[in-house]
C-alpha cells in the first residue's frame, strides 16, 4: 500500500517518526536526521491534515507550531497540590534537617536522591491515557494557568508517553527553563531585530511560557526538565531514583546531574560538587535540592501546610557581592593587549574569594564609570574571571577621578595605542615587552616566520624563566651548555636545536617582517611592505603617507608599522638581531614578490557563524588569496560574509550596497 493511498496510516507513521526525531534531539540531544529532512515530515504532516480535517488530533506534532491566541488563561486544578519546599540556608540546616527525619524514622543513615534546584518555572503535565491533555502552572500551589497549547509547543515534552506501563492518569512534573546557550541566541537574534534583550534566562522563560500566542511560544527554546510525580491512578515503585528513571522511560529529560547520595556528608559534598561546576551547567540553578529516596518515608513523614518533610532546598551562596575597588591596574596581555583589571577588596562571591576582577577595556570602565575607590558589585558567572557588574554610586567616596588608560606600558614602558576601530589597547613593545615574551618568541620562532625547528614552548618557557632568553635575539647566543641540562634536551636534539638556529639565520625579509609579530601584519602583508621598499631600512623610515601607498595596506595597518617602529626597544631588538647575523638578500628576489593573488585589494568583513570554518580559518583562507579582513563595514568593504545569527553588520552592509555573501557564496568565491 502506497502513502498515498492510506492517509491515516502515513499521518500515523509521519506522527511517530516526526517524535521520535523530536524526543532524539530535544531530550537526547542526540540527532539523527538534518533539520531539512525533519521540516520536510512536518510539512508533509501539515498538508496531510489540512486535507483531511478527520485526521487532525490533539497529540499531533503539528500543534508544536503553535496555534491560535487565547483571549485569557483558563483555571486549572491540580489533581495533587504543588507544594513548595522548606529551605536551608547553611550546613546547619542540613544537619537539623538530617537528624530530624533520622530521630523520627529511628534510623542511622538515610539515602536521599541529590538533584539542582533549576531556576525557571514549574509546570504540571495531566497525561490521560498516555496522552498530554493539560499543562498548567504552578499558581497558588492548588490552582494555576492552564497552559496545554504553549507546552504543546515545546519539544521535550513528550505529547504521548513512551511504553506500555502508563497509568491511565498520571501528573508529571518539572521545570522549564531556557538554556543559556540557547538563551544567549535567543538575545543574540532580539538585538538583531531592534528587540529589548531578556535580563536572564528565568524572566525570558517566564515571558515565554505565560504567551497567550502559543505561536510565540513555539518560537522560543524552551526545555523540560522533570522532577517528579503528582496524581497518578496507580502505584509508582519505591524509590524516588526509580520514578526518575521511569520517567525517563516515559521520555522525559531528567536532568544528568542528579545523584543518589548518603547522610549529610553525601549532600555537602553533593553541593561543593555542584557550586564548582555551576559556572560549567547549561542551564541556571540557585540551589540543590535533597530528597529521600524511599518513598515508603514520604507517606510517613508527610508535608507541612506549605512543603513535603521529606525534602529540603540548599540555597547556593550568591554570585554577586559588593565590595571595594582599591585600584584599577591595566594587565599586559601575551598578545600585547592591555585589559584594565579591578584590584578588589577580599571578598567572597558564590563560594570562592575573589580579590580581582576584569574590566574588560577602557570602553567598559568608562560605560560603567569604575573608579579607584568605589564600591562595586562583583559577579561570578559565565566563565571563570570575576567581573564588575556596576558601581554602588551612593557609597562613591568624595575624592574620586574617572580611570585613564596609562600612556605607557607599565611593563616595559612602549607606547600604549589604541589602534583605530578596536576596542583594545595595545603595548606596542612586542617584540621587547616581558609580558609578551612568550608569545613574541612563539611566533618568532614558528615555522612560516623563522622557521626554527625544535624550539617549542616548554622549551621556550625554560630558557624564558632561567632568563636566558629575554628577546628573540638572545636566540642567536645560545649555547650548547645554555641548552644541555633543559627538560628532554639530549646531546642529538641540543645540535639540532643549535644547527636549526644557526640555518635560521639566513632568511628572507618577508619572513622576517612576519617574524617580527607587528600586530595586523600578516604573511600577505609582510610580503607586499617587502616588494615595495625593498629593504627594511627602507620601511624603518617610511611614515604612514608612504606606507599607505603599498597595495592592501591601509591606515589602520599604516599606523600599526609606524608605532611599532617607532618603539627604541623594538629597533634596539632588530639591531640586535642582525648584529648577530640575522641576514637576507636585497632587494626582494621575485619569487618572494607577492605574486597577483584573485583576492589582491579585496576587503572583507565576518559575521555570524560559518559551519565550515571558525573565524581564524576564513581570515586565513582569505590572505593567502591576498585579500584582507577588516572589523566594521564600511563603504571600501568589498565584501560581507554572513554566517548564521549574522547581526548589525549584516545591515550595515545592506545599507551601504555592500554585497553580502552567504557561506556558499563565500565557497564559491575562494574555490
Ligand atoms: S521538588 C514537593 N525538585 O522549586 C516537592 N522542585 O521551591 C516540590 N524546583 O516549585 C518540588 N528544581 O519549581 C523540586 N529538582 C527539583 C526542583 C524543584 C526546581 C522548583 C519547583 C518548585 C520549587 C519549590
Amino acid at each position: 500500500m502506497s502513502a498515498a493511498d492510506a492517509p491515516a496510516e502515513r499521518a500515523a507513521r509521519l506522527r511517530e517518526q516526526l517524535e521520535t526525531h523530536n524526543y532524539r534531539y530535544y531530550v537526547l540531544d542526540d540527532p539523527t536526521i538534518a533539520d531539512a529532512e525533519y521540516d520536510r515530515l512536518l510539512a508533509e504532516l501539515i498538508a496531510l491534515e489540512r486535507e483531511h480535517p478527520e485526521l487532525q488530533r490533539d497529540d499531533s506534532p503539528t500543534h508544536r507550531v503553535g496555534s491560535a491566541p487565547l483571549s485569557a488563561f483558563e483555571e486549572r486544578a491540580h489533581g495533587e497540590p504543588m507544594l513548595s519546599l522548606a529551605n536551608a540556608f547553611s550546613e546547619a540546616d542540613v544537619s537539623d534537617f538530617d537528624r530530624r527525619l533520622r530521630e523520627a524514622l529511628g534510623v542511622g543513615e538515610i539515602d536521599y536522591m541529590a538533584e539542582p534546584k533549576l531556576d525557571g518555572l514549574s509546570v504540571n503535565l495531566r497525561y490521560e491515557s498516555g496522552q498530554l491533555v493539560t499543562a498548567a502552572t504552578r499558581g497558588d500551589g492548588r490552582v494555576g494557568e492552564d497552559i496545554t497549547a504553549n507546552a504543546r509547543t515545546i519539544r521535550s515534552i513528550p505529547l504521548r508517553l513512551h511504553g506500555d506501563n502508563v497509568p491511565a492518569v498520571v501528573e508529571v512534573r518539572g521545570e522549564v527553563v531556557i538554556r543559556r546557550g540557547d538563551f544567549d541566541a535567543l538575545n543574540e537574534r532580539r538585538l538583531a531585530r531592534g528587540e529589548r534583550p531578556f535580563a536572564n534566562p528565568r524572566n525570558a522563560a517566564a515571558g515565554s511560557l505565560r504567551q497567550l500566542d502559543s505561536r510565540i511560544t513555539a518560537r522560543r527554546p524552551l526545555t523540560l526538565f522533570v522532577f517528579g510525580i503528582g496524581e497518578a491512578s496507580e502505584a509508582l515503585p519505591a524509590t524516588h531514583e526509580q520514578v526518575l528513571e521511569t520517567l525517563q522511560h516515559w521520555g522525559f529529560r531528567v536532568n544528568d546531574q542528579v545523584r543518589r547520595v548518603t547522610g549529610v556528608s553525601g549532600c555537602l559534598a553533593y553541593q561543593q560538587r555542584l557550586i564548582e561546576a555551576r559556572e560549567q551547567l547549561d542551564y541556571e540553578i540557585d540551589g540543590v535540592v535533597y530528597k529521600v529516596n524511599d518513598r515508603q518515608v514520604w507517606r510517613r513523614l508527610g508535608a507541612t501546610a506549605r512543603a513535603p518533610r521529606w525534602a529540603l532546598a540548599h540555597k547556593l551562596p550568591a554570585r554577586e557581592a559588593s565590595t571595594r575597588v582599591n585600584a584599577i591596574l591595566p594587565s599586559v596581555g601575551r598578545t600585547g593587549v592591555i585589559t584594565p583589571v579591578a584590584d578588589l577588596e577580599a571578598v567572597e562571591v558564590g563560594g570562592v574569594t575573589v580579590t580581582r576582577a576584569t574590566l574588560h577595556n577602557l570602553d567598559e570602565v568608562h560605560r560603567k564609570d569604575v573608579r579607584e575607590g568605589d564600591a562595586v558589585m562583583v559577579r561570578r558567572a559565565g566563565d571563570v574571571i570575576p567581573e564588575v557588574v556596576s558601581v554602588i554610586e551612593s557609597r562613591r567616596p568624595a575624592d574620586t577621578r574617572p580611570w585613564c588608560m596609562p600612556a605607557a606600558c607599565p611593563v616595559c614602558g612602549s607606547d600604549v595605542v589604541r589602534i583605530d576601530d578596536e576596542a583594545a589597547h595595545r603595548c606596542m613593545g612586542g617584540l621587547y615587552c616581558p609580558a609578551q615574551r612568550m608569545g613574541a618568541l612563539m611566533h618568532f620562532v614558528s615555522r612560516r616566520a623563522m622557521d626554527i625547528d625544535g624550539l617549542g614552548e616548554k622549551l621556550i618557557e625554560q630558557l624564558v624563566s632561567r632568563e636566558r632568553v629575554r628577546t628573540a635575539a638572545d636566540l642567536y647566543a645560545l649555547t650548547r651548555s645554555d641548552l644541555r641540562g633543559l627538560d628532554r634536551m639530549g646531546e642529538r636534539s641540543t645540535a639540532n636545536l643549535l644547527n636549526a638556529i644557526e640555518a635560521s639565520r639566513q632568511t628572507t625579509l618577508p619572513r622576517f617582517l612576519y617574524a617580527l609579530g607587528i600586530d595586523q601584519v600578516g604573511e600577505v602583508t609582510a610580503r607586499s611592505l617587502a616588494t615595495h621598499f625593498g629593504s627594511l631600512d627602507a620601511l624603518m623610515a617610511a611614515d604612514e603617507e608612504a606606507l599607505t601607498a603599498v597595495p592592501d595596506v591601509g591606515p589602520v595597518v599604516a599606523e600599526s608599522v609606524r608605532r611599532f617602529f617607532a618603539q627604541s626597544h623594538n629597533r634596539e631588538v632588530i639591531a640586535a638581531l642582525r648584529e648577530a647575523g640575522v641576514d637576507w638578500p636585497d632587494p626582494v628576489p621575485a619569487a618572494e614578490a607577492a605574486p597577483t593573488l584573485p583576492l589582491a585589494g579585496r576587503t572583507f568583513v565576518l559575521t555570524g557563524t560559518l559551519e565550515g570554518f571558525n573565524r581564524d580559518q576564513a581570515r586565513a583562507r582569505i590572505e593567502a588569496l591576498g585579500g584582507k579582513v577588516t572589523a566594521s563595514v564600511s563603504t571600501r568593504t568589498d565584501y560581507v560574509v554572513a554566517g548564521a545569527e549574522a547581526g548589525s553588520k549584516r545591515d550595515r552592509a545592506d545599507k551601504l550596497g555592500v554585497t553580502v555573501l552567504d557561506e556558499a557564496g563565500f565557497n564559491a568565491l575562494i574555490d
